[in-house]
C-alpha cells in the first residue's frame, strides 16, 4: 500500500501556507526538506522547558539535555544500523563529515583520494586542493550523462594505486543525476586493496533504507536538514576502529580527558574526541525526532513513494518534451530519486524557475547545485533547473510541475 499523502502533508505546517491565496509546491527537498511539527516541537521545547549543557551541570535540565543528547544518538545508530553509536559523530553537515573523514590520510605523498566527475564541491574542492598543494595524488572518475557508475575504471584506478593508501570518496547518490553507485561492488574493489570507502550519504540517507554494515562503508556521511531534520547538524559515521585513528577537525573542551601543562593532553575516545565546546543540543535532540519521524513512515515506503514520482516525472517530462529538454542520470525511474536535473535547451534555468515560482508557486532550484565541474563538462554552462520532490509530495504536484514547464516553453520559444 502506497504512503497516506494527505495525512503526511498534515505534518508539514510550511504546506499549509498559501501564496497569493494559492497553495505552494515545494519541489526544493533536495536542497532543504521542510520539517515535521514533530521536529519544530522538540527544538521549541528544548528552548522553552529544559536549554542546559549536556553531561556538565548536575540539575534536572541538564540530565534531560544529556538523556535525550544520548538517545538521539542512539537513535541514529540503529537508525543506519550502526554497530555501537559511539560509531556516530555529531556534525553541522555532509561538508563537514567529509572533511572530517579525511582525516584518516596520512599526507606522506604516496596517498591516491577517489572521486567521480559528478562529485558535490564538499566531497570534491578540498580533495583538488590537497591534489594541488602536493599532499595527495588524486583520480576522478567520469561520470557519464546516464550516471551509471564505471565499475572496470574503478578496478583499473585502485590496481594502479599502491595497496593500503586508497581513500575513496563517492557520491553514494547523486544531487544532478539521482543515481545511486553499486556500493557493495565498490566496497569489495576498495577493501581488496585495503582501501578506505567513505560515502557522501547527503542524497541517500534521506531516501533510501541506509544499513552501513551491509553497505560494508568505512565512513558516511549526512545532512539532517535533507531529512526532515534540523539546520545546522550533520553526522559522520565511522567503523570504530577507523575513527580511533582520525585526526578531529576541531580540538578544545570536551575533547580531553585529563591536560597538563605545558604539554600533555589525553584524548578522550571517538565520538567525543571529535566533539568540541558546546554542542547544538536543541538541533541533535531534533535530530532524534527526525529519526523517529522518518522511521514512523518507513524508509522503504519513502524509497517506493519517490520510484512512483520519479517514475511519472521522466515519463510526462519525455512525453511531453522529447528532445528538445536534457535530463540527465538515467532513464529508468527505478534507479533514481525523485529528482531531475534538466537542460532546458536555450531556455535560461533561472528564468525558468523564477516563472515557475511566479506563475503556480512551484518551488524548486536552478543552477549549478553544487556541482560546478560536472555541468562545465557537458557544456551546461548556465546549469539546470532541477526539481526535487519527496514524501510530502504528489503525483498530482509533479504534473503540474510538467504543465508549468510546457507553458514557459510557449512563452519563451
Ligand atoms: C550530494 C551532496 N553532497 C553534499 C552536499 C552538501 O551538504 P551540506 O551543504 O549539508 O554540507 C549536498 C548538498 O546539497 C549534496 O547534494
Amino acid at each position: 500500500m502506497g504512503l497516506d499523502i494527505k495525512k503526511i502533508r498534515e505534518d508539514f505546517p510550511a504546506l499549509h501556507q498559501l501564496k497569493d491565496g494559492k497553495p505552494i509546491i515545494y519541489a526544493d527537498s533536495a536542497c532543504m526538506a521542510l520539517k515535521p511539527q514533530l521536529v519544530i516541537d522538540t527544538l521549541i521545547q528544548y528552548y522553552t522547558e529544559y536549554t542546559a549543557c549536556a553531561g556538565r551541570s548536575p540539575h534536572a535540565f541538564s540530565l534531560k539535555t544529556t538523556r535525550l543528547y544520548d538517545e538521539a544518538r542512539k537513535d541514529l545508530a540503529r537508525f543506519i544500523n550502526a554497530k555501537n553509536p559511539a560509531e556516530v559523530v555529531w556534525t553541522r553537515n555532509t561538508t563537514e563529515s567529509l572533511n572530517l573523514g579525511s582525516g584518516c590520510l596520512k599526507y606522506d605523498g604516496s596517498e591516491t583520494i577517489i572521486t567521480t566527475s559528478e562529485s558535490h564541491n564538499s566531497n570534491l574542492v578540498k580533495w583538488v586542493r590537497l591534489k594541488n598543494l602536493g599532499r595527495v595524488n588524486l583520480e576522478i572518475i567520469e561520470m557519464p550523462l546516464n550516471g551509471i557508475f564505471n565499475i572496470e575504471e574503478l578496478t583499473r584506478v585502485v590496481e594502479k594505486c599502491e595497496v593500503g593508501k586508497i581513500f575513496a570518496s563517492l557520491n553514494h547518490t547523486s544531487n544532478v543525476t539521482a543515481a545511486h553507485i553499486p556500493v557493495q561492488e565498490i566496497a569489495k574493489i576498495v577493501h581488496e586493496r585495503e582501501g578506505i570507502l567513505q560515502l557522501d550519504g547527503a542524497q541517500s540517507f534521506p531516501h533510501l533504507p541506509i544499513d552501513v554494515q551491509k553497505l560494508d562503508v568505512d565512513l558516511f556521511g549526512a545532512s539532517m536538514h535533507k531529512a526532515c531534520g534540523p539546520t545546522g547538524m550533520g553526522f559522520l559515521y565511522g567503523r570504530y576502529k577507523l575513527l580511533q585513528e582520525i585526526e578531529p577537525l576541531i580540538l578544545g573542551g570536551e575533547t580531553v580527558s585529563d591536560v597538563h601543562y605545558p604539554d600533555d593532553i589525553t584524548l578522550l575516545n571517538p565520538p567525543a574526541k571529535f566533539e568540541a565546546g558546546l554542542q547544538n543540543y536543541a538541533g541533535t535532540i531534533a535530530t532524534g525526532a527526525a529519526v523517529q519521524y522518518l522511521t514512523s513512515i518507513g524508509m522503504e515506503n519513502i524509497a517506493a513513494h519517490e520510484r512512483l514520482l520519479s517514475r511519472t516525472m521522466l515519463t510526462g517530462l519525455n512525453d511531453t518534451f522529447g528532445d528538445k529538454i536534457l535530463i540527465l542520470g538515467p532513464e529508468d525511474p527505478s534507479i533514481r530519486t525523485a529528482l531531475a536535473a534538466i537542460d532546458l535547451k536555450g531556455i535560461n534555468p533561472h528564468e525558468a524557475a523564477i516563472l515557475m515560482d511566479d506563475m503556480k508557486n512551484i518551488f524548486l532550484r536552478s543552477g549549478f547545485h553544487c556541482t560546478h565541474a560536472y555541468h562545465h563538462s557537458l557544456g551546461l554552462n548556465e546549469g539546470t533547473l532541477r526539481p526535487s520532490f519527496y514524501l510530502y509530495n504528489t503525483v498530482e504536484e509533479v504534473e503540474i510541475f510538467i504543465e508549468t514547464l510546457k507553458e514557459i516553453f510557449d512563452l519563451m520559444t
